[in-house]
């Protein structure tokens, strides 16, 4: 017999970007919509904008884009020629989830690299060093890091200061996809210039923390920023009402409400993992640092949860079972998260489990 605790709430733990548009960031739109205004970025609301951004992480310049996956590719077209190449974890969002955009737009090599938690080390990037000067072989340029990682993991700044380190001395520059950066530096508890200051471009993601739609690359080696206005244009994502994306920015840095945001997705995910820690048949399958809960069960007792709940079965562990994730929004609330334990717990006691 199947369980019979269902979703109440309606909620999906699907991604956060199932999740609708913060007021704050509604009311920026809605104040923004006024009158005529000049476009292409040339105007009051989006040179604030930019001077946030700047001013919060230590940029030398901030460009507003529509998605992750352009921020990704504008991002790190700043970074390589032709003959150069990526190295970055072998789950990461660039490799796995792009459409090969990055491949495919700038023709770049990436050198994927297998990880236990989806996080890279100076160890695993020397591995890829292999062919340096052979005229034959792509040549390693960028690392490409993601903060959280696709696995939900989080790097920790000396981590990352031992990455930045081992880049300097070996001629390499770092990529940081911070489509989820927000829930990084609330999971830290550190600044966001503290992070950012470990690369050289990364992404600051605005979707998953409450836009409608915008993510900002920020250039943090001066020398990079030259000519970045241009490869933004030719990769499309100049927006001629650039006023609209700067005013989702605005309303998500004005009072910290994208750090509230984090905070409350990380603590929503903190409690589903704390839920799950205390029921039998299913365990946690990486470190729970930001507002990504990866849990391993038995794939029968998943697909009767998908019934009710919405969320990714994300791979196969063998025996039937399988590892899901999790995420939560800044709208998720107690009741969702303690509504989606009850029914893991209803099911794992109504689904009949094969026996490993
Ligand atoms: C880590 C990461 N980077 C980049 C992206 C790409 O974002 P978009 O779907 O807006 O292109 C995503 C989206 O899921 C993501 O999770």
């Amino acid at each position: 017999m199947l369980g019979q605790v269902t979703n109440p709430t309606g909620k999906s733990f699907g991604s956060d970007n199932h999740a609708g548009v913060h007021p704050a960031v509604m009311a920026a739109l809605a104040a923004a919509n006024t009158g005529d205004v000049v476009a292409y970025g040339d105007d009051e609301l989006s040179r604030r904008a930019e001077q946030m951004l700047c001013a919060a992480s230590g940029a030398a310049r901030a460009l507003l884009v529509f998605n992750g996956t352009a921020a990704n590719v504008t991002g790190l077209s700043l970074m390589l020629r032709p003959f150069e190449a990526v190295i970055c974890a072998d789950t990461s969002h660039l490799n796995v989830d792009e459409c090969g955009a990055a491949e495919s737009i700038l023709g770049s090599k990436l050198l994927t690299v297998p990880t236990p938690d989806g996080k890279l080390t100076p160890d695993l990037i020397a591995g890829r060093l292999v062919g340096r000067g052979d005229e034959h072989r792509a040549q390693p340029r960028v690392v490409q890091l993601a903060q959280l990682t696709e696995l939900g993991t989080c790097y920790s700044l000396p981590e990352l200061r031992a990455i930045r380190d081992f880049c300097r001395e070996n001629g390499l520059l770092i990529y940081i996809d911070g489509a989820r950066l927000a829930n990084a530096v609330a999971h830290l508890g550190c600044s966001l210039a503290e992070l950012a200051g470990c690369a050289d471009v990364l992404s600051f993601g605005g979707t998953k923390n409450g836009a409608l739609g915008v993510e900002a690359i920020l250039v943090m080696t001066g020398s990079l920023a030259g000519n970045a206005l241009f490869h933004r244009k030719q990769l499309m994502q100049l927006s001629s009402k650039m006023r609209f994306l700067s005013a989702q920015i605005v309303g998500l840095l004005e009072d910290d409400v994208w750090l509230k945001n984090a905070e409350q997705a990380n603590a929503m995910a903190r409690r589903l993992s704390n839920a799950i820690a205390g029921i039998p048949g299913i365990d946690l399958a990486y470190a729970m640092e930001g507002n990504g809960v990866f849990a391993e069960l038995h794939r029968d007792v998943a697909e009767s949860l998908q019934e009710d709940w919405r969320f990714h079965v994300w791979s196969a562990t063998g025996n039937g079972r399988c590892v899901v994730r999790m995420m939560t929004a800044f709208d998720t609330t107690e009741a969702d998260v303690d509504a989606l334990a009850g029914g893991l717990r209803d099911r794992l006691i109504h689904v009949k489990q094969p026996t490993a």
